[in-house]
């Protein structure tokens, strides 16, 4: 079965129709703010979160209707997100497009102004989204506390995430930590427990070994198509990670592993903008020469096989597993 393809395309047609019926009757900014915010949803996105649900409930559940309008929840939480960290980072594209803050005329300071509260819509949307699905409440009620707590854990990892590249101090294992929080929750663990806790899965914290070490893998491969991947193919800048400072794995395993003048050189560079392209594929010349791009890579599979090894004990279906170890793979070895 082409678990990835057909989901996607009902998840997508979903969503379209959550737009289609939102925007109906309304006029002026209202009517500019969803559309803009559906065209920013529609845009691209892997729909990785919706499909990890999706997969999560089919582990107690044949997969129907009412999970794939659930799902678009978890895509109305990305776009809020999305928006939120576009802002934070000051990037400028996102999904082979303009960034939400810039899809705007105004002033800068009005685009995200505007984009902060069309983010706070999303949010709104995620929610109704999620509540207009008619599974009994306990299970809508238990999959609503898991999705706050969800978006507690992100911002909490964002924070991190903000504050702590600020300082010297950063360690390997802080950069994991904020890995953990920033996006394995909200990416891989949440949205299949989430899933699994709809489909009525009795024992939905066996996914965290599984969707923990997962999700980190999948943030350390971002950081690093964040450096060295295609711009085209992956619809976002591959210097901003570089400009705006942060302090990745790749980073901090270059500062251990290079000569003092290549630090030195990285150092008088990192999170300052408008770095020349030669310097900047000397910068990558530097992490990939002293071995810190494969001890990184090294570290992303360490966390992927970790995932791989939970996989028996979460379901019995050789049709299951194989989707669960394709999954993982689509996580780690992708270049969008
Ligand atoms: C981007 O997430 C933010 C991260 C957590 C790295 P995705 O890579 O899933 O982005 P889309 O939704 O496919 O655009
Ligand atoms: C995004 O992290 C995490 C969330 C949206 C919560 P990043 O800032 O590392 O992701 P990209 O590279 O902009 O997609
Ligand atoms: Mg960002
Ligand atoms: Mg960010």
């Amino acid at each position: 079965m082409d678990f990835v393809p057909r989901y996607k395309g009902q998840v997508d047609a979903a969503l379209e129709e959550f737009f289609t019926n939102k925007i109906r009757g309304k006029s002026g900014i209202e009517k500019e703010a969803i559309s803009k915010l559906r065209e920013f949803t529609m845009r691209g996105g892997k729909r990785i979160r919706p499909l990890f649900m999706i997969l999560g409930y089919w582990l107690n559940s044949d997969i129907d209707e009412k999970i794939i309008r659930a799902s678009i929840s978890l895509e109305l939480m990305q776009s809020y997100l999305l928006i939120h960290d576009d802002i934070i980072d000051q990037s400028e594209v996102r999904r082979g497009g303009p960034t939400f803050h810039r899809m705007f005329s105004y002033e800068d300071r009005i685009n995200e102004g505007v984009s902060i509260v069309c983010a706070d819509l999303s949010d709104a949307y995620s929610h109704e989204a999620l509540l207009a699905t008619d599974f009994s409440s306990d299970r809508l009620n238990s999959a609503m506390k898991l999705m706050s707590e969800i978006v507690e854990m992100t911002g909490i990892g964002q924070l991190m995430d903000i504050t702590l590249s600020l300082g010297d101090n950063i360690t390997l294992d802080d950069v994991t930590a904020i890995h953990k929080y920033k996006t394995a929750q909200y990416t891989v663990n949440g949205p299949m427990k989430m899933g699994a806790i709809l489909a009525g899965y009795k024992s939905p914290e066996k996914l965290d070994r599984y969707g923990l070490p997962l999700g980190i893998a999948f943030q350390i491969q971002d950081d690093i198509l964040g450096m060295f991947g295609n711009e085209k193919e992956l619809g976002k800048s591959v210097v901003s990670d570089f400009e705006e400072g942060k302090k990745t794995h790749l980073i901090l395993y270059t500062y251990e592993m290079a000569k003092k003048n290549e630090v030195q050189f990285i150092k008088e560079r990192l999170g300052k903008k408008g770095i020349s392209n030669a310097d900047f594929e000397r910068v990558k010349e530097i992490i990939e020469g002293c071995g810190a791009l494969e001890k990184t890579r090294e570290l992303s599979r360490k966390y992927y096989e970790s995932a791989i090894d939970s996989i028996n004990d979460i379901s019995n279906s050789p049709n299951q597993r194989e989707q669960l170890k394709a999954m993982a793979d689509l996580m780690v070895r992708r270049s969008s």
